[in-house]
């Protein structure tokens, strides 16, 4: 089905386009298998991509499983505390090491041979091996194939490319912006697993814009008014907004919390909403988080792993305790997968071209779109561009500063 080449510029015309000009993308991007396994290839297996949470990993002979793209990982910790990653695959004949996360103590052991690898990788045993010697064997050659993996806030994180920048450049100011969170402190509450038919690039799509705010989250438009939305985007490789200031409601369920300890006064009253490229959206409130991470399993599935934190000012609490937060995040989100289905199904049948980007709302989407082309289109990711944020002039909408102060509060009449 698929005739563009993907890795030249000439299918991402209308990314490539000014704001006002641009177009959304070709239906093939969401529903072509050669499409998404390119994406795999040049984005997944290039950029840094999030994998778990960091206290999964927080004890040594932990050990994690996890899909980066088409290729499976080991994400396991030190005795001395240092993250590991490596492919999932013994040195000897390429065996699959572990099907799951589990606990394995000190050795990475293949089932096949019995070959065993210490938690930095370095290959320790390898049975009766040596009952004939090789002419040549050193084990010092055959540990296993190190994955960088790093760990920013909460967010576990896996990059297979040497030559990717560095994590720090990929999260641009991100770091900074959301310093006053002190997001490595927060803890997990609960988690949930769903999967969405529809390609991920449609959900991170629908997080990222507002537009569909009134006619899709009619309960949610009373509360999260249009108005109050605002661009929070610095240099990085994600798109933001703000809700300033975050507003209760008549059920009192998003704020039914108690707010974090030590916000300064505008992440005191606003809602983060960030989508990380590639596969991550983070919602930050006063008083919780909530985050998706999306793993794309084919060009119409995705599977969708919710997580719930809270600050540790935050006593310890009971599910019941998170009943009116889980069951708000959960009614919004039924209505985006609803929404993002019923896209997936017009892409799939329709397959009309694409359309128009509204300027004044799917700003993200272009910018997004262009950091999906940046990837697709660059033969290596080591002089990838990170895209800069806003300059001075677009001072009114928010976005300009680290932090940006809240706007002084209308009282309804
Ligand atoms: S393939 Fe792993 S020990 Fe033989
Ligand atoms: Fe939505």
């Amino acid at each position: 089905m698929s005739l563009a080449d993907w890795t030249t510029q000439a299918p991402w015309t209308g990314t490539r386009a000014s704001l006002r000009e641009s177009t959304g993308l070709d239906p093939a991007a969401y529903i072509d298998p050669d499409f998404f396994d390119l994406e795999q290839a040049r984005v997944f297996e290039r950029g840094w991509v999030v994998v778990g949470t960091a206290p999964e990993v927080v004890e040594s002979g932990r050990l994690l499983v996890r899909r980066v793209g088409q290729r499976s990982v080991l994400i396991t910790r030190d005795t001395d505390g240092a993250l590991r990653g490596f492919l999932n695959a013994c040195r000897h004949r390429g065996t699959e090491i572990a099907e799951g996360d589990c606990t394995i103590g000190g050795t990475i052991r293949c089932p096949y041979h019995r070959w065993g690898y210490g938690l930095d990788g370095t290959l320790t045993a390898a049975p009766m091996f040596e009952d004939v010697p090789r002419t040549e064997f050193d084990k010092h050659d055959h540990g296993l194939v190190p994955v960088r993996v790093e760990t920013w806030g909460v967010l576990l994180f896996a990059c297979l490319d040497p030559d990717t920048p560095a994590l720090l450049d990929w999260l641009g100011d991100l770091p900074q912006r959301m310093e006053g969170y002190r997001l490595d402190e927060w803890r997990i509450q609960e988690e949930a697993s769903l999967e969405i038919e529809a390609n991920w690039k449609l959900i991170s799509e629908n997080y990222q814009e507002y537009y569909h705010v009134p006619w899709v989250h009619p309960e949610l438009a009373k509360v999260s008014r249009v108005k109050d939305h605002y661009r929070y985007q610095g240099a990085g490789m994600y798109c933001g907004q703000t809700t300033t200031p975050v507003s209760g409601d008549d059920r009192d369920d998003w704020l039914v919390l108690p707010p974090a300890d030590g916000l300064d006064p505008s992440d005191a009253v606003s809602g983060r909403f960030v989508a990380l490229f590639p596969n991550v959206l983070l919602s930050l409130l006063p008083n919780h988080a909530f985050v998706i991470r999306l793993d794309p399993v084919n060009p119409g599935l995705t599977a969708e792993q919710c997580t719930f934190l809270v600050p540790p000012s935050t006593p310890e609490m009971t599910t019941d305790d998170m009943t009116a937060t889980r069951e708000f995040w959960f009614d919004v989100n039924n209505e985006d997968v609803d929404i993002c289905q019923r896209s997936q199904r017009g892409l799939t049948r329709g397959r009309v071209g694409a359309g128009p980007l509204a300027p004044r709302f799917e700003e993200p989407l272009h910018r997004f779109h262009n950091m999906l082309a940046d990837c697709m289109t660059a033969d290596s990711l080591s002089s990838l561009a990170v895209p800069q944020g806003d300059d001075g002039s677009s001072e009114s909408r928010l976005g300009t500063s680290i932090n940006p102060n809240p706007p002084t509060i209308e009282m309804e009449p």
